[in-house]
């Protein structure tokens, strides 16, 4: 297993809320960034508040904008299939993104966009406190893992990031029309699944020790 600290707004200052409910009510009708003008609604995040296994995505699309959910369209039906697969419910898990607006045309995050944005993120990870963090895709893992690593170099691998531990995965997109990124996924969301289960043991009494590091080299970044 590798120790990383949190990516780059992993650790920003600012304030912290006593729940979910108020970090929602403080981040309002928000304004902060130009996504504000093109966005539908604002997408917070949707879950089990104390969920064990949290997951980050990159930003909401077309019908998460329309909806207010996260991964409610193609990539989230394969992500409630590959939770299905290792025994879990949506319900179950929390899953949020980078990003809360969507950019225009699904384009990809901008990099003050993802500044103005993450403090939020970071203060849902810090109040869910989940044992696990599946990060979906490239722009979830460079954050939360503070890399600019690809996904390709890191997926499928365990890191620690404070008391998290936080395993890479392809994002669901990428897998809907590439069979073999799919093939991956599933064994990578096994992973995952074995992850969370040996958490759950090393938290009730070894403080980590069983915790299982998915081989290869490590990036000399960590
Ligand atoms: N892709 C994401 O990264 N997040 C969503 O919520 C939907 C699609």
């Amino acid at each position: 297993m590798v120790e990383v600290r949190y990516g780059s707004g992993g650790d920003a200052e600012g304030p912290t809320f006593g729940g979910l409910d108020s970090l929602r009510d403080h981040i309002g009708d928000c304004q902060r960034c130009s996504l504000a003008l093109t966005r539908t609604t604002l997408v917070f995040g949707v879950g089990d508040p104390h969920a064990r296994l949290m997951f980050v995505g990159e930003a909401p699309g077309r019908n998460e904008d329309l909806k207010g959910e996260p991964f409610v369209g193609a990539a989230g039906k394969l992500l409630d299939g590959l939770l299905e697969g290792i025994g879990l419910a949506r319900s179950e898990v929390y899953i949020a993104n980078v990003l809360k607006c969507r950019p225009p045309g699904n384009r990809d995050p901008l990099t003050e966009e993802i500044e103005t944005c993450t403090p939020f993120l970071t203060e849902q990870i810090r109040l869910i406190a989940p044992s696990v963090i599946g990060t979906l895709g490239n722009f979830a893992t460079r954050y939360v893992l503070g890399t600019d690593l690809p996904i390709s170099a890191v997926r499928g691998r365990l890191f620690r990031i404070g008391g998290q531990r936080v395993v890479p995965v392809f994002h669901p997109a990428a897998a809907l029309y590439d069979r073999t990124k799919h093939n991956v996924l599933v064994d990578d969301f096994k992973r995952l699944r074995s992850v969370l289960d040996s958490a759950a043991v090393s938290d009730a009494d070894s403080g980590g020790a069983a915790d299982t590091d998915f081989g290869g080299d490590q990036p000399s970044l960590f």
